[in-house]
């Protein structure tokens, strides 16, 4: 090619650019090619070498550079400018109407337009635009934060780089369903076999994975597609309707899904949702319902949402694919606090999308209620498409005289001592502190993502170690690095794989005390009570005294009191009731868990030390507010706050253990007990003076 000057090859390239991203949208969008894969692949290595000559040229809207990124390391971390909300579901046309009334009621309109779409079983995503450019996108996280996988949805070819039309909003961000068509998700995957890769299990998956990888060629590979459904953040003022959106994004260069309509009314949603169960098995992409959405965008932005659903959307699902098959076995696992729960081994089967070879059955009752027992052929299915269930008995099980009911066993499974029924007979314990199916389980909860967070310490492994005498109790895991080379001899853990788990048990000891005290598995104790524990005792150190005393102490009934006693003291910490309390103390009056506790420190488990507040200084030091009404100076979470930061405790609600009534305008039922219960009144003024540094007389409250 003739050397251009730098003028006329800006000229040049935006012309080919142009030309590209029509035709791929052409190609990919509208299934409406206009012009052949050899020109296309022409004008494709022109942009190219044009490039390659004038670097300065590239821009992020090419074609050239849907592939390019180098690999990363990790996704970057994406707050999302509004967050990305799921949605309610209802199951038939009762629920359905429930909803239309709700909706009608909450905005006070009888009639209005929905919008009925499908709900694409992908993984939801948002792109944002900055003059029209691609510029970031993110998957949806917990709807909070997502990941930037800008790099991977790029090779989506179905996404535009640069939008179309004269009318694109300056800053655009766009949500929509990212996913795996079936027949080519077919193809890929016996590709995979072939060449003895790991398949997928389904579509979904199979999207998500290549959307999550690190190196976005590798993505480029798959033929994801993506449908677009919605505009995130304020429309602008041409829109007024969600079909209105559809024909915008598609208007933008978008696919959207060629299948939504608008209902006016709840026949008319109903026989979308018919069409849509008729036309669901020839689409080449799995759907798990109809999203049904109120159509007008004024209506939508009155309705709002409640926690992360809309009011103004709802999801009809179908309902979940049920298969038969058989009920091997009923057997029995033994959890963490030695509860015996019983569950269903079954013959592998594929539904919902996985195959599912076991399923909880909950309890006795459970079990007798549908009349389950071993050999039975039964209907299973995946609960909110998750979680594998017994709906029943086939109506076709016939069974073998041989067929006995299911009884619940009086002994541990794991380790042979009897059982004892707990609160109310449902559930059954085996209460053997020494039981090696409880001392496993507490050694996964304690190696687990919410406790200590010890990567590589899994449940395989964990099996292996305890089976193998390397680990007893919680504490012998920062007792394992002694045994490196016992270890590396172990069955397929090789020399790497000890050195990572080596690495990541010493990185984990210092982890938080919140995580370290959940960690232990104290019955009732979950990872929020578990702060407020470690708050109170601050280290590790104090965490060891108070167990200390408590087993001193053990023998001498809680009633006697004469003496420092723990539960009093937990009790104090709010947020921690009685329950909580009793069962931190039953914990730490066991000698073992106090050994525990101590081998713990001994082998240098090391939390932080959390800082000791000086709160005897603190003006509010012991005091205990409930602050109610409306105040004029400061947001009531503002004057809660405040209150902390000066050392005092805020309650929910008034008790005898409240101090003082904190009492703005439009007080409420609180005031009304502080007045019953004879806890001083603090108006606004006095607390402010109070805040001052001016303690209230005890007669000047009310
Ligand atoms: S609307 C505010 N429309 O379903 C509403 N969502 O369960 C949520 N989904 O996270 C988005 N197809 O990933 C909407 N046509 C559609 C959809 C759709 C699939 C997904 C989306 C969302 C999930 C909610």
């Amino acid at each position: 090619m003739i050397a251009m000057t730098s003028k006329s090859a800006a000229k040049r390239a935006a012309e080919l650019r142009d030309t590209l991203n029509r035709a791929n949208r052409l190609y990919y969008v509208e299934q409406a090619p206009d012009m052949s894969d050899a020109e296309w692949d022409a004008i494709f290595r022109e942009l190219q070498t044009l490039e390659a000559e004038h670097p300065e040229l590239l821009t992020p809207d090419s074609p050239t550079q849907r592939v390019g990124a180098p690999p990363s390391d990790g996704f970057a971390e994406v707050i999302h400018p509004s967050p990305m909300l799921s949605l309610g579901n209802v199951f038939d046309r009762q629920e359905l109407a429930a909803w239309h009334k709700r909706v009608s009621v909450y905005v006070e309109v009888d009639q209005f337009d929905i919008s009925c779409e499908l709900k694409i079983d992908g993984l939801a995503i948002a792109i944002r635009y900055q003059n029209g450019v691609l510029v970031q996108a993110a998957t949806r996280g917990d709807g909070i934060r997502g990941e930037d996988v800008t790099a991977n949805i790029r090779t989506i070819k179905s996404i535009p780089l640069r939008l179309a039309g004269d009318d694109v909003p300056p800053a655009l961000e766009v949500r929509g369903e990212v996913f795996f068509p079936v027949s080519a998700f077919e193809e890929f995957n016996a590709q995979r076999a072939e060449q003895g890769l790991q398949t997928y299990v389904n579509p979904r998956n199979s999207a998500s994975g290549s959307l999550r990888q690190l190196d976005s060629t590798e993505t480029a590979a798959r033929p994801l597609e993506a449908f677009i459904y919605s505009i995130s953040g304020p429309v602008s003022g041409m829109l007024q309707t969600q079909s209105g959106v559809l024909s915008a994004l598609k208007h933008w260069g978008f696919k959207t899904n060629p299948w939504s309509r608008v209902a006016s009314n709840l026949d008319e949603v109903g026989q979308a949702f018919d069409a849509a169960s008729a036309d669901r098995p020839e689409l080449d992409y799995g759907i798990d319902g109809v999203v049904i959405k109120v159509d007008d965008l004024a209506l939508q932005a009155r309705l709002g949402t409640v926690g992360r659903d809309p009011r103004w959307a709802t999801a009809w699902k179908f309902p979940a694919e049920q298969v038969s098959t058989t009920l091997k076995e009923i057997a029995i696992n033994v959890g963490r606090t030695g509860s015996l729960t019983p569950y269903a081994i079954l013959d592998p089967v594929f539904v919902g999308g996985v195959t599912v070879s076991q399923a909880t059955l909950h309890n006795a009752d459970v079990i007798a209620e549908k009349d389950l027992r071993a050999g039975d052929l039964v209907i299973v299915q995946r609960a909110g498409d998750v979680i594998p269930q017994v709906v029943g008995l086939a109506p076709e099980n016939k069974r073998g005289s041989d067929s006995q009911p299911f009884d619940m066993p009086d002994r541990c499974p794991a380790c042979d001592s009897a059982v004892v029924p707990d609160e109310e007979d449902v559930v059954i314990r085996c209460v053997n502190g020494r039981c090696p199916a409880q001392a496993v389980r507490l050694l996964e909860h304690f190696a687990s993502r919410g406790a200590m967070d010890i990567e590589g310490l899994g449940e395989k492994l964990i099996a292996v170690l305890y089976r193998n005498d390397f680990v007893g109790d919680v504490s012998d895991i920062f007792d394992l690095s002694g045994s490196r080379e016992d270890l590396i001899a172990i069955d397929r853990m090789g020399e790497t794989s000890v050195e990572n788990l080596l690495k990541a048990i010493d990185g984990s000891k210092t982890q938080s005390l919140a995580r370290l005290i959940t960690g232990l598995g104290i019955s009732h104790l979950g990872s929020e009570n578990a702060e407020l524990i470690a708050n109170h005792f601050r280290s590790l150190k104090a965490l060891i005294n108070s167990s200390l005393r408590a087993n001193i102490w053990r023998h001498i009934p809680i009633e006697d009191k004469g003496h420092p006693n723990l539960v009093k003291g937990l009790l104090g910490i709010e947020g921690i009731g009685p329950t909580i309390a009793d069962s931190v103390q039953d914990w730490m009056q066991l000698t073992s868990n106090l050994r525990i506790l101590k081998n713990l420190d001994a082998h240098g488990v090391k939390p932080p030390v959390l800082e000791k507040r000086d709160d005897g200084d603190l003006l509010f030091a012991g005091l205990r507010f409930v602050v109610t009404g409306r105040l004029d100076s400061f947001s009531r979470q503002e004057a809660q706050g405040r209150i902390k930061e000066l050392g005092g405790a805020v309650s929910p609600s008034v008790s005898g253990k409240t101090d003082y009534v904190v009492v703005g305008a439009d007080p409420g039922s609180k005031a009304d007990s502080a007045i019953r219960m004879n806890v001083p009144i603090l108006e606004e003024d006095q607390f402010l003076r109070f805040l001052g540094g001016e303690v209230p007389d005890v007669d000047e409250t009310a």
